[in-house]
């Protein structure tokens, strides 16, 4: 017999706007993420820039509405003017995050016109490892400000009259990691992050500043790096960044079904650390959060990565990999946690785009195929956008390695900008059964089923490949019943739910 589960939504209960920018992504100099990804000039789909447009157009289709760039690890060894100016005179550099060299052939420009095409807006990334605020300070102007000076005026001679105006800028990243290039104490990184920021913030006041906040919930630092760079750097900061990656190696599949749960944990944490230094500080302003690196590592990535040399022998090496239909579950799962915490998470980019723990994936001269964590990822960034209600769920529960109660259902629900439209997100984590499960919907009475698509695999192995790349896919579902303002469906073990309702024409 089926388990049960009931869901109670009210259109009055609300957790507040969703902002899109939670379905955000990440473009990094390494491996093939920028090139042999974005950018392959002898692909028959190349553009006249060298840009593949089959990825452009995908991009496009997930309206991906922000990405981070140029880094990652990278950043913090990157030098921005190295990617300015003639190609042919660009050095090729070391990256010594990766191991590999950087031939500089896509820089800022080529960056910027990739995203315009894409309809994509820029979280641009400051280096705060090897370079500081001089640096920082220029690039915001050579971005942002309009003419007149030494380099808005050579941003116009490299064929960008107008200016970018990006809004979004991070302030290094993961500074508080012994793997970073010129890693931090917080102490020096606030100094650091406080006096950069405010001079990018003089060069163009309407900018938006990312505080690096921990890279993970594991380092021994954490969250009292939080709490000494915000008590640094308050005055400057708009967001405070997280970072988060999953697996399921070294993992029981139970547990790994619900890191979502830890990434909540986590969230809470940095809420209470930026609300306490709010009030510590007596100030006014409200630190929001960033979820600028979030993802899972996949098996296959990671057995490939611990094959790395990291010395010159092997530079350039890749992990490329494939995600498995239990990576996509905990994708869907996270992103439902978002939506969830959209009063205070306002920005999350899924890391990476593509080719490395990606969406989705190019082969060498040939198409783009999807990971199967690009389904559930296409279908919220399309359809969750609008208010985010708060539902109150009764599921039966199981205990995991971290976890003493993890209700074996997730949910969240978006009413559209227009209150046309109410779209649920639901996981069924349960390994086992099946999950018979009524949906109180109090204000939607009025409403219809208009689609209802599953995505369920009777094996949380099964991947998505360049030779087989449909293997793992969603499908739509017979229509439940829906009366009295109640819906009643069946959720099938392990599986991941977007259940669409329409007013009634
Ligand atoms: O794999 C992406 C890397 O993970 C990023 O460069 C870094 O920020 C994180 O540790």
């Amino acid at each position: 017999m089926h388990k049960r589960a009931k869901i109670y939504l009210d259109r009055q209960f609300q957790i507040g706007e969703v902002d899109k920018r939670i379905y955000s992504s990440m473009i990094e100099h390494m491996e093939r993420v920028v090139y042999g990804g974005i950018y392959e000039p002898d692909h028959p789909k190349a553009d006249e820039n060298g840009f593949r447009q089959d990825v452009m157009d995908l991009v496009k289709e997930m309206k991906i509405p922000m990405i981070r760039y140029p880094g990652g690890n990278f950043l913090s060894g990157y030098n921005w003017e190295d990617g300015i100016g003639p190609v042919e005179e660009r050095p090729v550099r070391l990256d010594l995050a990766w191991i590999g060299e950087e031939p500089n052939l896509i820089g800022t420009d080529e960056y910027l016109k990739w995203a315009e095409k894409t309809g994509t807006e820029v979280n641009m990334a400051v280096n705060l490892g090897t370079r500081g605020a001089d640096a920082a300070r220029n690039l915001v102007e050579y971005c942002n400000y309009p003419k007149g000076t030494y380099w808005s005026d050579l941003r116009r001679k490299n064929g960008a009259e107008e200016p970018y105006k990006i809004k979004t800028w991070c302030l290094g990243n993961e500074m508080d990691g012994t793997w970073q290039i010129c890693h931090k104490t917080p102490e020096e990184y606030g100094r650091l992050a406080v006096e950069s920021g405010r001079l990018m913030k003089k060069v163009d006041k309407d900018i938006e500043l990312v505080l690096c906040g921990s890279s993970n919930t594991t380092i021994s630092t954490f969250p009292s790096w939080d709490m000494k760079v915000l008590e640094e750097a308050y005055d400057v900061a708009d967001y405070i960044s997280l970072h988060n990656y999953f697996s399921v190696v070294d993992n029981t599949m139970e547990n790994f079904l619900a890191g979502n749960l830890e990434l909540e944990r986590q969230i809470e944490t940095i809420t209470a650390v930026c609300d306490a230094v709010k009030a510590k500080v007596r100030s006014d302003k409200t630190i929001n959060l960033s979820f600028d690196e979030w993802g899972i590592w996949n098996r296959e990535e990671t057995a490939n990565r611990a094959k790395w040399k990291f010395d010159w022998s092997d530079k350039n090496a890749v992990s490329e990999g494939s995600y498995s239909f239990a990576d996509a579950l905990l994708t869907g799962g996270i992103l439902i946690s978002f939506i969830n915490h959209c009063d205070r998470v306002k920005i999350a980019c899924q890391a990476q785009l593509v080719n490395h723990l990606s969406l989705f994936n190019c082969v060498k001269g040939g198409p783009v195929w999807k990971q199967t964590i690009f389904y559930p990822f296409f279908y919220t960034s399309l359809y969750g956008r609008g208010t985010a209600l708060r539902p109150v769920t009764e599921s039966p529960c199981y205990s995991s390695r971290d976890f003493e109660q993890v209700p074996v259902l997730e949910t969240a629900a978006v009413e559209d900008s227009e209150g046309k439209m109410l779209t649920l997100f639901l996981l069924n984590r349960d390994m086992n059964d099946g999950l018979a499960t009524d949906i109180v919907l109090r204000g939607f009475e009025d409403m219809e089923e208009m689609e209802h698509i599953v995505y369920c695999c009777q094996d949380l192995e099964a991947v998505n490949t360049a030779n087989e790349p449909d293997k793992v896919v969603p499908c739509k579902k017979a229509p439940g019943s829906f009366e009295n303002g109640i819906y009643r469906t069946e959720l099938e073990k392990c599986s991941w739910h977007m259940i669409r309702f329409q007013r009634k024409k």
